[in-house]
């Protein structure tokens, strides 16, 4: 059996680019392997959260987590800050990684935008607190969309020189699990950015909470061409906005996108639209239903949260504690 670990940031409602890229693929995992699923708010805030949002979003993302399908019998799901293992290793991490390889991260030249100098620090050693979430449970599968490869080759990076400085081999090697034609859902206004909760236009994404009339409106304003569908995914070169939509249908209704072409060749955009609005309707309005209902009880929310941060730290720990044993602090006594 292995050990899973995956994170997802409160920095705003889940979007179907995180539903199809990694939720959904997280809910299967929990049968067959160990899983720790964390919400990770000690990095969001590399980005300013309002505070009154931050916590209202966590315990959103909570309930969402939940209603698509994660059982706290199954899992441990829990909150990053709740657990200080995360921030400790991450600080130790700090001092392994290299600013030579920080440097070359895409997610933090994306992130930080024009204005580099006026990025958070905690933006840039971001991958390395990244590294420290899955080593200090010395996971060794990490289900993600396809946005976080590079990081995820960091934290390999940051485990070996580890392991190497201090002439151990006490930190696994991990493997990334990416799956499927989801792995990167694009943004519904330009089929070359990736869908986000952090964007500033609504309309560019559909959120887990989204009702049935504004995932109508969201897919009937999304971007498109002008030529009917084609056959084949051959057609579809050039056509990111099309590409997207296809993907986007295929993966909700558990096909491949060569059968959704198959099956509306030579179909207008309008018609399409219906129809992909109607399998979405048809997939997100049980959890959606399910996340306001678990809302309405917070405290047996936080009441899972803290029994999560409960078993995690019960792993995390005794892990902890022997990496900075092989750093050479000194342990209270
Ligand atoms: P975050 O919160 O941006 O996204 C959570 C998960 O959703 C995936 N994802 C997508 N997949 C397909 N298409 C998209 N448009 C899309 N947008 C997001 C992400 O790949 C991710 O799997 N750094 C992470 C959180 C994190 C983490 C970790 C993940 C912190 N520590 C340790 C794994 C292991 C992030 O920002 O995810």
């Amino acid at each position: 059996m292995q050990r899973v670990f995956s994170g997802i940031q409160p920095s705003g409602v889940p979007t179907l680019g995180n539903y199809l890229g990694a939720i959904r693929n997280w809910v299967p995992m929990q049968d067959q392997h160990e899983c720790l699923f964390c919400i990770v708010d000690l990095h969001a805030i590399t980005q300013f959260q309002e505070p009154a949002q931050l916590l209202a979003q966590t315990r959103e993302m909570a309930a969402t987590l939940l209603a698509c399908g994660l059982s706290p019998e199954k899992c441990v799901l829990f909150v990053q800050s709740h657990v200080p293992a995360h921030a400790e290793l991450g600080w130790i991490f700090n001092c392994v990684a290299r600013l030579g390889w920080l440097n070359r991260m895409t997610q933090f030249k994306d992130k930080a935008g024009k204005d580099r100098e006026a990025a958070s620090s905690g933006l840039y050693v971001y991958p390395n607190l990244m590294a420290a979430d899955i080593l200090a449970y010395k996971a060794t599968s990490v289900p993600v969309g396809d946005d976080q490869r590079q990081h995820l080759e960091l934290a390999n990076d940051i485990a070996q020189k580890f392991n190497h400085d201090y002439g151990t081999d006490f930190f696994p090697r991990i493997e990334p699990f990416i799956q499927g034609v989801a792995a990167r859902v694009m943004s519904l206004r330009d089929g070359t950015k990736k869908m986000s909760k952090s964007d500033p236009s609504d309309q560019s994404r559909i959120n887990l909470n989204d009702d049935a009339d504004t995932i109508a409106l969201k897919i009937r304003r999304a971007r498109t061409d002008a030529e009917p569908l084609p056959g084949h995914l051959a057609g579809l070169e050039g056509r990111a906005e099309a590409r997207n939509l296809v993907g986007i249908l295929a993966a909700v209704t558990g096909t491949l996108p060569e059968n959704v072409l198959r099956e509306h060749e030579g179909q207008g955009f309008g018609a399409f639209k219906e129809v992909l609005t109607e399998a979405l309707v048809a997939h997100l309005a049980p959890i959606r239903k399910e996340m306001l209902r678990l809302l309405e009880d917070e405290p047996a929310l936080d009441a899972a949260l803290r029994r999560g941060a409960e078993r995690a730290e019960a792993i995390a720990n005794p892990i902890l504690a022997e990496a900075k044993r092989l750093v050479g602090f000194l342990p209270r006594r």
